[in-house]
């Protein structure tokens, strides 16, 4: 058999590969990968909307000789094959380019290091003019310090800009450049502080890294709510494919109820913590895939509170079937197992908390209105016939209406709404109406009062006790109040 050569056309492949699918926020994170393995603790992206527009992301990294940054620049540069190093987030030796070039026609890479300020440039017009593979070099170093934030990236000791120029992309279907870049930035920032979150905020033992958008610091997002005093942490688990380890942390997040506005918006909002319920990959310690039970589990309401933490290395790339924009992977059957487990240790868990929620009053002392019971084929909820509300109402009757009263009791209880309760508290509707009224309270207090003295009882006991009775627990200022009143009438 002979052999032919069949050499790419260089100005058709790398126009078409500007299509691989990269939204602004990915490249951005793909190159902010490259800085975070050539061990940077900084990366400043400055973006300038007006004039000559462009896009800089500068990092203090150990940066590159000229001749790697030759290297850097060809496509395919390293082999997907390599096994890399623990720490290295890149895999196929092309994010640098098809990532920048998915956004802007012209990228130039600047490097600093041992001394040696040098740049390199794909310019797409010109491999289109010149139908190949060139790279252009500025001939003077003044010609490299035209180029802007390079006055910064030579007052360190080392380090890479990488500059997008002639951003064509971003303005397509635009008003302006200036309104596309200032809106899509906001967008680039909330992906950033997600997807980086646990660099940003420092896990012990390792080393500090930031990231500033015109010098507006990042701040991490914590899909997890570490911080929530009411988030549940489950044990962690770890398990062997291929010698090497993944482990998973299952979170459940605390009861919307429970969450301020803000941390509701950390969540990312009411919808989003349903829809972003699941697994949180995570390789080397960067987020690449969230929001998905890998279809091992259904996206319930019952589940959105679950949200589960996967560490795996990047050894295991080859069977997670990871995409070059490290934004899909899906996991092999040996993890497939494994997670199955999770899911169903966590949604047992998960459920529990969402039904459960408001029990744990019963411990607390208070006198509750509604009893839950849980029955052989389930739990039912029962009008509590020892509050002091429904029980002095009791002493009062004789027996037939006595008889009569625990009738429509009965039909309340059989007739409770759980199916629309039920599905509003899915839902999150306000499960509510408006808190009983200071008015509401004292005639309450005042019947419960009446009532007691008409069959002879003792008042006292219930004065003292009413702060701890429903509906008065929920309102202590008014009841106190109402207490002192009655207790002055006395
Ligand atoms: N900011 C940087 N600082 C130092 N070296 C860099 C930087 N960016 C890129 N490089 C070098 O350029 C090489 C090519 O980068 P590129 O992003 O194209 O591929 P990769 O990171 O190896 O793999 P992937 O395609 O998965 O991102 C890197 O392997 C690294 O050696
Ligand atoms: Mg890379």
């Amino acid at each position: 058999m002979a052999d032919l050569p069949a050499i790419p056309y260089a100005p058709a492949l790398i126009e078409s590969m500007r299509s691989v699918g990269y939204s602004l926020e990915s490249a951005i994170a793909d190159l902010i990968d490259n800085s975070i393995s050539a061990n940077a603790s900084c990366v400043a992206i400055q973006f300038r909307p007006f004039g000559d527009p462009y896009l800089a992301i500068l990092d203090d990294g150990d940066g590159m000789a000229p001749d790697e940054i030759t290297e850097a620049m060809r496509h395919g540069s390293r082999n997907p094959l390599e096994v890399r190093s623990e720490s290295d987030l890149g895999r196929f030796g092309l994010g640098l380019k098809t990532a920048s070039l998915s956004q802007c026609r012209k990228l130039t890479v600047v490097s600093m290091k041992s001394g040696v300020l040098s740049a390199r440039c794909w310019d797409l017009d010109f491999v289109a003019e010149t139908e190949q593979w060139l790279l252009r070099v500025p001939d003077s170093i003044e010609e490299i310090r035209r180029l802007p934030q390079v006055n910064e990236l030579e007052a360190q000791s080392s380090g890479t800009l990488v500059l997008w120029q002639e951003m064509d992309r971003l303005a397509a279907g635009e008003r302006s450049i200036e309104s596309a870049l200032g809106e899509k930035m906001d967008q680039v920032r909330e992906h950033l502080a997600l997807v980086f979150h646990r660099y940003l905020s420092r896990e012990p033992g390792r080393q500090k890294f930031s990231i500033t958008i015109n010098n507006n610091p990042v701040e991490p997002v914590d899909p997890f709510l570490t911080f929530h005093r009411a988030t549940q942490l489950l044990p962690e688990e770890d398990f062997l494919v291929e010698n090497h380890t993944i482990t998973v942390r299952p979170y459940i997040l605390p009861h919307i109820s429970k969450l301020s506005p803000d941390e509701i918006v950390l969540a990312g909002g009411e919808e989003g913590l349903r829809r972003n319920q699941g697994f949180y990959v995570y390789r080397n310690r960067r987020l690449i895939i969230w929001g998905t039970w890998f279809r091992l589990a259904r996206q319930e309401e019952l589940t959105k509170l679950a949200r589960v933490r996967v560490d795996i290395p990047n050894a295991l790339d080859h069977l997670w079937t990871l995409d070059i924009k490290k934004s899909g992977a899906y996991p092999p059957e040996v993890v497939r197992i494994n997670l199955r487990r999770t899911v169903d240790r966590i949604a047992e868990r998960s459920r529990r908390t969402y039904t459960y929620r408001g029990r744990r009053t019963n411990s607390n002392g208070i006198l509750h209105t509604w009893s839950r019971i849980q029955g052989r084929d389930g739990v039912f909820y029962q009008i509590n016939r020892d509050h002091p509300a429904i029980g002095s109402l009791l002493d009062t009757l004789d027996t037939g209406k006595r008889a009569l009263l625990e009738t429509v009791l009965r039909t309340l209880e059989a007739t409770y709404p759980a199916d629309a309760l039920y599905a509003d508290m899915a839902s999150d509707r306000p499960q509510h109406p408006d808190d009983p009224s200071m008015e509401s309270l004292r005639e309450l207090a005042i019947l419960m009062v009446d009532a007691i003295r008409t069959s002879n009882g003792d008042v006292t006991g219930l004065l003292q006790n009413l702060h701890l009775i429903e509906p008065f627990s929920t309102q202590p200022d008014f009841t106190a109040h109402i207490v002192k009143e009655l207790n002055h009438v006395d």
